[in-house]
């Protein structure tokens, strides 16, 4: 149990990713986004930190999400959806803010299309779990708390 409480993770969700659970289920699962904040909240009540999730389908609300999060969160996990694979706007948000980020994805996307495998993202984050389905969700929480030092 950690003692500098209340400690917040911020897990922010790009474009698509709120059609989770019927969106191509063969690729992304069938698990929705519900199901995996569930799963994330269940995970971090052993460490007693709290979350805040936000998904939006707008690269510049995602910026903003980015920018207020840096207030208050100790830790992102960020699944930046198809602007992982365009987007500097959002790599300048991810490299101006002073909190750990790390990317997340469903897929893998080194195993995918060949647009795919190019991230403007993962080089300004902490790093990027891809490929593990909802897990990458947990998986990137997981290493936010060892990072963070917050598991004793
Ligand atoms: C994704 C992979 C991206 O290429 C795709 O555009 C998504 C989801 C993933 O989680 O596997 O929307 O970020």
């Amino acid at each position: 149990m950690n003692t500098k409480n209340p400690i917040y993770f911020f897990i922010l969700h790009g474009p698509n990713l709120n059609l989770l659970g019927t969106r191509e289920p063969d690729i992304y699962g069938t698990m929705t986004l519900q199901s995996i904040q569930n799963k994330i909240d269940s995970y971090l009540d052993h460490f007693a930190i709290a979350s805040r999730y936000q998904q939006s389908n707008h690269e510049g609300e995602l910026i903003d999400f980015l920018h207020d999060a840096s207030h208050w969160a100790s830790g992102v996990v960020f699944n930046p959806g198809a602007y992982t694979h365009t987007s500097i706007a959002l790599r300048d948000a991810v490299s101006a803010i002073a909190v750990p980020v790390v990317e997340v994805h469903l897929s893998n996307i080194h195993a995918r299309e060949p647009f795919r495998r190019i991230s403007m993202i993962s080089p300004v984050c902490q790093g990027t779990i891809s490929g593990f389905g909802w897990q990458s969700y947990l998986l990137g929480v997981q290493s936010l708390v060892y990072q963070l030092d917050l598991d004793g």
